[in-house]
């Protein structure tokens, strides 16, 4: 037999046979999993598969219920984060906690006592200073005194990031870390993974994104339903066959726009204003999907944000079914039949320690309570139907939120708007984290309610989405608009990907 020449030090850490149970599911079932040293390693799955975790799990949130880890070829158990940090591995978290009141030196240095010698909060100029420095290796700039609670979602991710590349850790865990930055910073994050995989150091990698997980990943493992299927070389490995191992079937890729009668404009803006944007207008028809594409800090989000309520304007019209209506708050916004997804799904878009049912039906029931009392029995089959078309994992409509994995979670928002039958629906990222199965029938339903009259508005990083999606796609540029591109320039060829990655980056087309 020919020898080996796989050793046992090839390999930071090794899984062996591990399973977790919450209640009655099983989320792991004796898993193994080895990360071989200085390599690029991707977890791929389903939403729900088990990803999550296992990673938890590494660092000490979890406690498995059978198991154990090897780490640099010793028995391995961290009790919590701190203690995994001091063992040489950290995390960036899928879902992001950042902690409102500190400023982002504090965070950055936030229980590494041990690394850094002293707390953060003892010394702020020292500490502003070396948080200077680290925010300065990343180049990002961005002063060290700012609070937390100041920042967009994809400034937060940078800083976990930041956070977590930092601590010198010899095996750095990604879950999802690129789900709310754009191409540029996405590119910016590969650099300082190929920095660290140079030096040796082992990265784990979460992504659904397929396009990432072949660009930077040297290795992956597959996850079906909390268990281990298998390990593949990147080299050689193709997208169908890893999407065949992850959903046990084939999913067709191709996004499923269908194109239907545009009608009369539901929607307008005019001459908007606000913070990180200026003279926006647009319309929306019934009918119509409008993508709106630019980098993360363009004004995509703030614009949608303040027409939702959720910040000011400071001048501009809103138009609603040729009215002028007057947004203060998202409440008013919801009373118009104006919804959104937001990109932070935990800030308002859902109520984590409530059930699916009630988060779900929540939009809808004013509607629902018309008669004399809620229709539970139609609210439950309504719940029902709805978490199945868009196959949301879950043990059932009881249970509670926060008990979901990350994509479900996301599935759970877009379901609860979608039900409320909204004249405008504004989908801010609506695929972040989401499995390629369940991304195409979201896809579908956001194509069957603007078949129903809805004017539905998205906005992605994800250019293949915008561009596959969108009726019009219009394209921001600091804060302005730069451009407008039609479904049939992008169909004919006329205007491709990079067209419109160089009109996000200022270019004008028809100048
Ligand atoms: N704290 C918890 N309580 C109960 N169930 C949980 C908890 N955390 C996870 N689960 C369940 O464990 C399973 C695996 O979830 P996990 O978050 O690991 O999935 P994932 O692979 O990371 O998915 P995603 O791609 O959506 O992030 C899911 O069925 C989830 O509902
Ligand atoms: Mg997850």
């Amino acid at each position: 037999m020919e020898k080996t020449t796989e050793n046992k030090n090839d390999y930071i850490m090794e899984c062996k046979g591990i399973t977790k149970l919450f209640g009655g599911t099983r989320a792991l079932d004796g898993v193994d999993l080895r990360i071989k040293k200085g390599e690029v390693h991707a977890l791929l799955g389903e939403n729900g598969a088990g990803k999550s975790t296992l990673m938890k799990i590494v660092v000490g949130l979890h406690k498995p219920d059978a198991g154990s880890i090897q780490f640099e070829g010793k028995p391995y158990a961290a009790k919590g984060p701190a203690e995994a940090i001091r063992a040489g591995v950290s995390m960036i978290h899928q879902e992001l906690n950042p902690e409102p009141h500190l400023t982002i030196a504090e965070s950055i240095f936030l229980k590494r006592e041990d690394t850094y010698g002293k707390s953060p909060f003892l010394n702020k100029k020292e500490t502003n200073k070396k948080a200077k420095e680290i925010l300065d290796r990343f180049d990002f700039k961005i002063a060290p005194n700012v609070l937390m609670e100041e920042l967009t979602l994809a400034q937060v991710q940078m800083i976990e990031i930041i956070k977590a590349v930092s601590c010198q850790a010899r095996l750095i865990i990604m879950d999802e870390p690129t789900s709310s930055l754009d191409s540029e910073e996405t590119q910016h994050l590969f650099k300082t993974i190929r920095d660290l995989k140079e030096k040796g150091v082992s990265i784990i990698y979460i992504s659904h994104r397929m396009e990432e997980i072949f660009e930077i990943c040297d290795t992956v493992s597959v996850f079906r339903d909390g268990r281990y299927i298998d390990t593949k070389s990147m080299d050689g490995v193709t997208n169908d066959e890893l999407i065949s191992l992850m959903v046990g079937r084939k999913v067709d890729q191709i996004f499923p726009k269908t194109s239907c009668p545009i009608g009369d404009v539901v929607f307008s803006a005019q001459g908007l204003s606000g913070k990180g944007f200026s003279d926006i207008g647009f319309d929306v028809h019934a009918g119509e999907i409008l993508g709106i594409s630019g980098l993360v800090g363009s004004g995509r989000s703030e614009t949608v944000r303040a027409i939702f309520g959720l910040d000011s304007l400071s001048s501009g019209k809103l138009t609603l079914n040729g009215k002028e209506i007057r947004i203060r708050k998202p409440s008013d916004a919801i009373k118009h039949g104006i919804c959104m997804v937001n990109e932070d799904r935990k800030g308002y878009g859902l109520c984590l320690f409530r059930s699916l049912r009630e988060n779900i039906s929540l939009p809808t029931l004013p509607v629902k309570q018309k008669g004399l009392m809620i229709n539970r029995k139609k609210e439950k089959k309504e719940t029902i139907e709805m978490a199945n078309m868009l196959t949301v994992k879950m043990s059932g409509i009881e249970a509670d939120c926060h008990s979901l994995s990350g994509g479900n979670q996301q599935k759970v928002v877009i379901a609860k708007w979608m039900m409320a039958n909204p004249k405008v629906l504004i989908l801010d990222e609506p695929t972040r984290g989401v499995d390629v199965g369940a991304k195409s029938e979201i896809h579908t339903l956001m194509c069957q309610f603007a078949s129903r009259g809805m004017a539905v508005i998205m906005i992605s990083s994800e250019l293949p989405e915008i561009m596959g999606m969108s009726d019009r796609i219009l394209v921001y540029h600091e804060g302005k608009l730069n451009g407008e591109v039609s479904r049939a320039d992008i169909l004919s060829g006329k205007i491709d990907q990079e067209d419109i990655l160089s009109m996000e980056f200022g270019q004008k087309l028809y100048a």
